[in-house]
């Protein structure tokens, strides 16, 4: 069998892990605080928030959307991939991780660029308009992942990015035997994107599988 990486051999993401910036000490402190206060420990981790910026970066993006904001984590970590006007939308459906949210984005000096939003995807972004965002990064809960697609297809301008956590689904992707509705539920969103006409994305094996698409013309 050809093979032409072997992205989870553990020896090889410690490598990766070694020769990326490292974490900045808001977001090392950031990390404490919440697992500290009980948020759940499902935050994206430090190499996928520098890739992250890097992808940002590269594209440009001066306005993002993000779904699933829990403790603001991946928010301040993409916040510094942008210029000095830019701007997060971040949307948080738990009220308590929201409100842990805002005090750490206030706390880093950024609750200008950053705007936590109450409330689920579907109640959140159907009020944002056509077009008015460089990139959507999806990472909330998994059985909407189709919906926050659509809506982000409709957000994100042409050439603007189609940012998805999970897609190896928490690494139980291709355990058969596992029949978990959030696993079947990323399975689905995987097969939708990996067909989809108007993205032309990929899984990057970066954190737990993420989706990097483009919006298409
Ligand atoms: C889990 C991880 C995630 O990145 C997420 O968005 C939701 C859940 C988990 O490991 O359970
Ligand atoms: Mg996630």
């Amino acid at each position: 069998m050809s093979i032409e990486t072997r992205p989870t051999d553990p020896a090889i993401l410690a490598y990766v892990a070694d020769h990326t910036w490292p974490e900045p000490e808001v977001l090392a402190r950031l990390r404490k605080d919440a697992r500290a206060a009980g948020l759940p420990a499902i935050s994206i981790g430090p190499v996928q928030a520098r890739f992250l910026q890097i992808v940002l970066s590269i594209a440009g993006a001066r306005h993002v959307v993000e779904v699933g904001t829990l403790g603001g984590y991946s928010a301040l970590a993409m916040v510094e991939a942008l210029p000095a006007d830019g701007s997060i939308d971040t949307i948080e459906a738990e009220p308590r991780h929201a409100s842990f949210a805002r005090e750490a984005i206030a706390a880093a000096g950024e609750s200008e660029r950053i705007r936590v939003q109450d409330g689920g995807g579907l109640d959140v972004l159907p009020g944002l308009a056509d077009d008015s965002a460089d990139a959507i990064f999806i990472d909330a809960d998994k059985e909407s992942y189709g919906a926050y697609l659509d809506e982000g297809l409709r957000i994100v301008r042409p050439g603007g990015l189609i940012l998805v956590d999970n897609a190896f689904a928490f690494g139980r992707l291709l355990d058969e035997s596992c029949a978990d509705e959030d696993v079947a539920a990323i399975r689905a969103f995987n097969e939708r994107m990996a067909a989809h006409p108007r993205v032309q994305g990929q899984i990057v094996a970066v954190g737990d599988g993420l989706w990097v698409g483009v919006k298409r013309a």
